[in-house]
C-alpha cells in the first residue's frame, strides 16, 4: 500500500485538541454503508446505545447487551475509515466498580477496534473515568440528560431550566475534565447552562439539544434523515428518507403486483 492511500484516522487526542476551534461535526452511527457516508463529513462516529430504540425497537436504552454494542461497533469500524469510532458502554456494563468498566472496555476495544468509548454520568463516574484513562482506553463523557438514568429522572426530560439545578451539571462538567475524559456530550441542557459549561472547561463539549456555542453537535443518524418515527423537539430534519423509503417500497409493490418487475432487462436467458 502506498504512502498516500493510508488515511490517518481521527484520534481522541485529536478530538480534544479541537477546544474553542472549528466546530466539531458528529453523528451516531450504526451501520457499515451509512458509516461509509458520514465517514466522508465527520469528525467522529457514536454507536450509540440509541441503537436499542432506533434499530431494535425497545422503548428504552437500558435492554441494550454489550454485545449488540459489539456487533455494531464492528460494522462502524468496518465502514468508516477516516472518523473517530467511539462506542458507548450500555447500562449495567460499567457502573458496578473501575475493574468491571475496564474489563469490558478493553472487550470493546479489542473486538471492535474503535478509538474511545463513552459512558454517561458526571461526578460519580470520575474515578472510573481516571482509571480507564490511566489504562489506555479514551473516554467521552455524557452528562445532562442521561437517557440510561430514565427511571431515576422520571423521563426524557430536560436539565438544568432552573437555574437552581445548574451547580450540579457544572459539577458534573468539572468532574469528569479533572478525571482525564477527552470531550463530553451535553445532552438536552438548558442553552446558557451549556453555553456557559463550554467556556469554564477545558474540553470540547458535544451538545445535542443544548446549545450551538457548544465546541461540536452531534445527533441520532435516523432522526436527522427523518427516518425516526417520534424526535425530541430540538432536532433538526436535514432529509426526508423516511418518506423515500416508503415511497420506494410502494412503487416496488405495485410493480411486482403488476408483474412489471423483473423486466426483460433484470432477468437472465438461457444461452443454447
Ligand atoms: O446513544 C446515543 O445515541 C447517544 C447520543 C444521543 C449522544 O448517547
Amino acid at each position: 500500500m502506498s504512502q498516500h492511500s493510508i488515511q490517518k484516522r481521527v484520534t481522541a487526542p485529536d478530538i480534544r485538541a479541537r477546544k474553542g476551534g472549528e466546530p466539531i461535526v458528529s453523528l451516531t452511527s450504526y451501520h457499515a454503508h451509512t458509516a461509509a457516508i458520514a465517514d466522508k463529513y465527520v469528525d467522529f462516529l457514536l454507536v450509540g446505545d440509541s441503537l436499542g430504540m432506533v434499530m431494535h425497537g425497545f422503548e428504552t436504552t437500558l435492554p441494550v447487551p454489550l454485545e449488540l454494542m459489539i456487533m455494531h461497533g464492528r460494522a462502524v469500524t468496518r465502514g468508516a475509515k477516516h472518523a473517530l469510532v467511539v462506542v458507548d458502554m450500555p447500562f449495567g456494563s460499567y457502573e458496578e466498580s473501575p475493574a468491571q468498566a475496564f474489563r469490558n472496555a478493553a472487550r470493546v476495544i479489542k473486538e471492535t477496534e474503535c478509538g474511545a468509548i463513552k459512558l454517561e454520568g458526571g461526578a460519580r463516574m470520575a474515578e472510573t473515568i481516571k482509571f480507564l484513562t490511566e489504562r489506555g482506553i479514551p473516554v467521552m463523557a455524557h452528562i445532562g440528560l442521561t437517557p440510561q438514568s430514565i427511571n431515576v429522572l422520571g423521563g426524557f426530560k430536560a436539565q438544568g431550566r432552573e437555574r437552581a439545578g445548574w451547580p450540579i451539571i457544572e459539577e458534573d462538567a468539572r468532574a469528569v475534565t479533572e478525571a482525564g475524559a477527552f470531550a463530553v456530550v451535553l445532552e438536552a441542557v438548558a442553552e446558557p447552562l451549556a453555553a456557559k459549561i463550554t467556556k469554564a472547561i477545558s474540553i470540547p463539549t458535544i451538545g445535542i439539544g443544548a446549545s450551538a456555542s457548544c465546541d461540536g453537535q452531534i445527533l441520532v443518524m435516523e432522526d436527522m434523515l427523518g427516518l425516526s418515527p417520534k424526535v425530541a423537539r430540538f432536532v433538526k430534519e436535514f432529509g426526508k428518507v423516511g418518506i423515500a423509503i416508503e415511497g420506494a417500497i410502494k412503487t416496488y409493490a405495485e410493480d411486482v403486483r403488476s408483474r412489471a418487475f423483473p423486466g426483460a432487462e433484470n432477468v437472465y436467458e438461457v444461452k443454447d
